[in-house]
């Protein structure tokens, strides 16, 4: 695997540092405890005060992509260890260069990846990694494409940045979605030269094969494009689904790439703002230090410590707990070939998002039917591109009898209004 930048990420561990201290500690201490979460109510859930359970009272939360199975004890116990250190100042460099061997070594473990730390980078967010790529490498009156349906921000933050969007919807084949790859190479031929690839696709739970990058790829270099890769849901991929990180293929796609990826997902500490960039193209690296800077600057300690704990010990946190987010994706399919089985869907190949299509069953505006008599918090599918009209996205990674109840109480609406 390429990593342009030198491959010299290895299992070796990092030097000792006072963060070691603090994770090295809950080794052992890893258990996922799937019967607490059955457990959890609404009640319980809202009490932890997310926005996914306090943004619509007496709603289940299933709009945001946050899962609902608490921290792993060693991100707990890193983050309690730098309070009681007192260490919460501005972020030290040492720091992020423990965020950057770590984020390596996930990468070399996880998926393969041989990328060099020197060339990964940390930003609050992988929002903030976009608007980084938008203003300084796209560019106010230049264009990019955003594969839709979209995880929203793609979508809406071009705009501030004076960058037009040209939405290309995917296609359903019967074998699932696809790139129109026709369009994105007129789009190409148009002048446009960035793409996004969210690789697993929130929110379609598309996972890339090699060929459809190399396809991509291959396309890009014609026309001198750069891609914005999203790897942000990279561990959550089911069945014989392999994540492969675009950059990570070849010299060409490591040139073409800026990746952003962040523990977030797959430990759930959105709030933590710490994401790491993976700058494959030496270019890039001087670029990015000269306007990035201040970014970097707002990423937090509190962030760092959190990302550095999950990469280096949460591995084990994560297998515990990826069986009961499966479980609960096998529920949503199970659901969609039985009693909805008339909605649009293909089967999520990874993340923990589902996109659900009403459309078939004349239903407009999904989202505000399913608050309104359901009481479930859906997304609305036109959020994500003109493609979402009748659709929404649903966050399937809820504690298993939760998820039952939002598909009975789907279900009851859908009845009660005649439609199914
Ligand atoms: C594909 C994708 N990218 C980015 C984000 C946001 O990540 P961050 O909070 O690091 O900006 C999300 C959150 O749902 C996401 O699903």
């Amino acid at each position: 695997m390429h990593g342009l930048l030198d491959s010299t990420a290895t299992e070796t561990e990092s030097t000792h540092t006072l963060q070691d201290d603090a994770s090295t500690e809950c080794l052992g201490k890893h258990l996922f405890d799937a019967t607490a979460i059955d457990g959890e109510t609404p009640n319980d859930l809202a009490k932890i005060g997310s926005d996914k359970w306090t943004r619509y009272p007496n709603c289940i939360g299933a709009f945001i992509a946050e899962m609902d199975f608490g921290l792993a004890p060693c991100i707990q116990e890193a983050m309690i260890g730098a309070v009681q250190r007192c260490s919460l100042g501005y972020i030290p460099d040492p720091l992020k260069r423990q965020v950057a061997e770590a984020c390596a070594h996930w990468q070399q473990r996880r998926f393969g990846w041989n990328v060099d730390p020197d060339c990964i980078r940390p930003v609050p967010d992988v929002m903030e990694a976009y608007e980084i790529f938008l203003r300084e490498f796209v560019g106010a009156g230049n264009a990019i494409i955003v594969p839709t349906p979209a995880y929203m921000p793609f979508l809406s933050v071009p705009l501030l940045y004076g960058v037009k969007v040209i939405e290309i919807p995917m296609l359903q084949r019967k074998g699932g979605w696809e790139f129109d790859f026709t369009a994105i190479e007129d789009a190409f031929r148009q002048g446009c030269k960035a793409f996004v690839l969210c690789n697993p696709h929130n929110p379609i739970g598309k996972v890339l094969t090699r060929e459809e990058m190399l396809a991509l790829s291959a396309r890009a270099e014609r026309f001198d494009v750069r891609v914005f890769s999203d790897e942000i849901h990279a561990s959550f991929v089911f069945d014989d689904a392999v994540h492969t990180p675009f950059a990570s293929i070849n010299e060409t796609t490591a040139r073409q790439a800026i990746t952003a990826t962040s523990v977030s997902k797959a430990f759930n500490v959105p709030g933590t703002k710490c994401a790491q960039v993976i700058l494959t193209n030496p270019d890039d690296y001087a670029l990015w230090m000269r306007k990035a800077e201040w970014s970097e600057h707002q990423t937090a300690t509190i962030g760092a410590v959190a990302t550095i704990a999950a990469y280096e010990h949460g591995g084990e946190w994560f297998d515990e707990m990826f069986p009961y987010v499966l479980r609960n994706r096998d529920y949503v399919d199970e659901q969609m070939r039985t009693r909805f089985a008339t909605v649009g869907y293909v089967r999520p190949q990874g993340t923990y998002i589902a996109w659900l299509d009403f459309l078939p069953l004349g239903l407009h505006d999904p989202a505000a039917f399913f608050l309104d008599k359901a009481k479930v918090a859906l997304t609305d599918g036109e959020a994500c591109g003109r493609i979402g009209q009748g659709c929404v996205r649903m966050n399937f990674a809820m504690p298993y009898p939760l998820l039952q109840e939002c598909f009975d109480r789907m279900y009851r609406a859908l009845f009660s209004a005649g439609i199914v």
